[in-house]
């Protein structure tokens, strides 16, 4: 346990504040151990993974506990298949080019998605035509009030468009240690996406040579065109959830705006575009002091080197504000507030 830690290397908004304890936990052994002495349910914790999906708005006053649970081992195996069980503490990209070295597909769509695998599972992680719950069989989950272990199938993380109950029902109650990832051996191409088709033409791609590690090179190219790299631009990607509105006020919206992208859902309603929201309030590239709107992406609140949480939360509320005054539209945070 060490004390009085700062936490700008551990979060990718980089914002400098100080947590009261620190501590990492490395094995499950471990982290039962510390959970079963050290109930957590009336205290002030944090679990933090890769800290890319935070921002934290002042110094934590409580116990930040670092899953650096590693590991990566193969459950079951036949001709078509293999289950995964990686530990939490891995890097989720890492696994991604260690799946695809190996010959697995399924989460290369998911490629260069920051932070670590124990995760990916609490938003239900997506992008580009694919969702985490695709190939998630199980997650393994401490109890952080007894150290008992628990194991909840895919049907019981209720996922959902970037949530599951570990970020509802289950919040704050679970420290996640493994997650099991079945993927498949016969490649399923998942290149509904758009962009991806066109990026694939750029690298002169076609159905012939069509590769899991081809997708993977074309979103990783994709996002580097729109994403700040945190390690050079503060930040914590998409600041809020693309809002779902119904029918009723899409088609009352898109009467006015008619350019308005918008994705009809099977089970009725349609998600909007949070970025072209955004964009049409004005705020696309606004910048004030050392923080501001990603000028290519303005779904992303960027900090620019030394700006506080607060400033950057309250930047996100002036957004919410506008959004709302212009669309009618309550925009949600994806990011979790600390
Ligand atoms: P952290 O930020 O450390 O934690 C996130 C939340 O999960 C916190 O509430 C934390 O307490 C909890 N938590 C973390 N680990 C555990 C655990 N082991 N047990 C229990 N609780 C835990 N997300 C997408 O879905 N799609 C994208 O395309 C995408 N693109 C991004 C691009 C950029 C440039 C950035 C910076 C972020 C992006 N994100 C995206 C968001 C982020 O990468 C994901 O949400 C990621 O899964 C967060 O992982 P992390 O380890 O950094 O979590
Ligand atoms: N758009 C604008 N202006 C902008 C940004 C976007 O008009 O500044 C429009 C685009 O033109 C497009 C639409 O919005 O018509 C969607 O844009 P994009 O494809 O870039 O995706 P997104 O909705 O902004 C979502 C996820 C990302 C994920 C990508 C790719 C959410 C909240 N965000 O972004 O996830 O990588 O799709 O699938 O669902 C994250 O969650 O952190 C994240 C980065």
């Amino acid at each position: 346990m060490k004390q009085n830690i700062n936490l700008k290397e551990f979060n990718t908004f980089g914002i400098e504040v100080f947590a009261k304890e620190f501590l990492a936990l490395s094995s499950k052994e471990e982290s039962i151990e510390f959970f079963k002495n050290n109930p957590l349910e009336n205290e002030n914790f944090l679990i933090l993974g890769g800290g890319s999906n935070l921002l934290l708005t002042e110094d934590f006053d409580g116990l930040v506990i670092h899953n650096n649970l590693k590991g990566i081992e193969i459950c079951e195996e036949d001709d078509n298949s293999v289950t995964l069980k990686v530990g939490a503490g891995e890097n989720w990209h890492n696994f991604v080019l260690h799946s695809i070295e190996l010959g697995y597909s399924g989460i290369e769509n998911l490629s260069l998605i920051p932070g670590n695998v124990g995760a990916s599972p609490m938003q239900n992680i997506g992008a580009y035509g694919v969702e985490v719950k695709d190939v998630i069989t199980k997650v393994e989950a401490i109890s952080i009030s007894t150290g008992d272990v628990f194991y909840f199938s895919n049907k019981e993380c209720e996922f959902d468009y970037r949530s599951s109950i570990f970020k509802t029902s289950h919040k704050n109650q679970y420290f996640i240690s493994s997650v099991e990832f079945k993927l498949s051996k016969q490649p399923n191409f998942n290149v509904s996406y758009g962009a991806i088709k066109t990026q694939l033409e750029e690298h002169g791609i076609d159905e012939n040579s069509l590769t899991t590690k081809a997708i993977s090179d074309a979103v990783i190219a994709i996002r580097k065109s729109k994403l700040p790299d945190p390690s050079e631009i503060g930040n914590s990607g998409s600041f809020f959830k693309n809002p779902v509105i119904s029918e009723v006020q899409f088609e009352q919206l898109k009467k006015k705006f008619k350019d308005m992208p918008a994705y009809q859902l099977p089970q009725g309603g349609y998600k909007l575009a949070a970025g072209w929201l955004i964009e049409k309030t004005g705020w696309k590239g606004y910048t004030e002091g050392n923080y501001g709107v990603h000028k290519k992406q303005a779904l992303v609140l960027v900090n620019y080197g030394g700006a506080s949480g607060l400033e950057i939360y309250d930047l996100s509320e002036r957004i919410l504000l506008s959004v709302q005054q212009k669309f009618g539209v309550t925009l949600e945070r994806e990011v979790n507030i600390i």
